[in-house]
């Protein structure tokens, strides 16, 4: 088996990303068409984990603004034209094909950022993943009203996150 690698997620790849969604997130679910707009707008932030012909992960991550985040299950429209964070939207890899593997698409992320001139990641963190996150540089960020209410629809204990670029990797 080919050692399992993120690579950028094609039109073809959808029906594998909706059922593992579909198996990952059965409390969270999203149409395949509003997880497809992404691959569509900004197809350089979604990536899959290839394992040979199969696939056993996905990212999913586009330019957005901080202090705002999409409602699950809604189209985006458009990406905002002042973008100041890349918002990663999802990352899921089958129970056993885990280890390393966010740490890998982050890095990927970060890359992307850097080439964008974006110095902040922000996500939504689900499923008591807080502390995976602060492992990889997030913080929780303070979130006003408008911010929590929009949480609500990511489930108890949802938490907004950001982690910044240090100026150093800014290259
Ligand atoms: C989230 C997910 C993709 C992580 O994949 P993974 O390959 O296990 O991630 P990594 O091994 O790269 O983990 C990143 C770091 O967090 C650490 N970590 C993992 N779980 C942790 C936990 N519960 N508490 C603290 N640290 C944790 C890892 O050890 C690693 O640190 P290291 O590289 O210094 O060893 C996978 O668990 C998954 O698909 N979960 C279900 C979907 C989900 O929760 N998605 C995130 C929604 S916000």
């Amino acid at each position: 088996m080919t050692e399992p690698h993120w690579r950028h997620a094609r039109a073809g790849d959808l029906v594998a990303i909706s059922a593992i969604a579909a198996r990952i997130h059965p409390e969270l679910p999203e149409r395949p068409e509003v997880l497809s707009e992404k691959m569509r707008l900004y197809p350089d932030g979604c990536r899959v984990l290839a394992t040979g012909d199969e696939i056993a992960g996905y990212g999913l991550a586009h330019p957005w603004m901080q202090q705002h985040v999409p409602p699950l299950d809604s189209f985006l429209i458009r990406l905002p034209e002042a973008a100041d964070c890349l918002y990663v939207h999802d990352i899921a890899v089958l129970p056993g094909f885990r280890g390393g593997l966010a740490r890998a698409y982050v890095a990927e992320i970060e890359g992307l950022a850097r080439a964008s001139e974006i110095t902040t990641i922000a996500l939504v963190s689900v499923y008591g993943t807080r502390a995976m996150w602060q492992r990889l540089g997030f913080q929780p960020a303070a979130a006003d009203a408008a911010l929590r209410d929009k949480l609500s629809s990511y489930g108890a204990g949802a938490t907004y996150m950001l982690r910044a670029i240090p100026p150093r990797d800014r290259r």
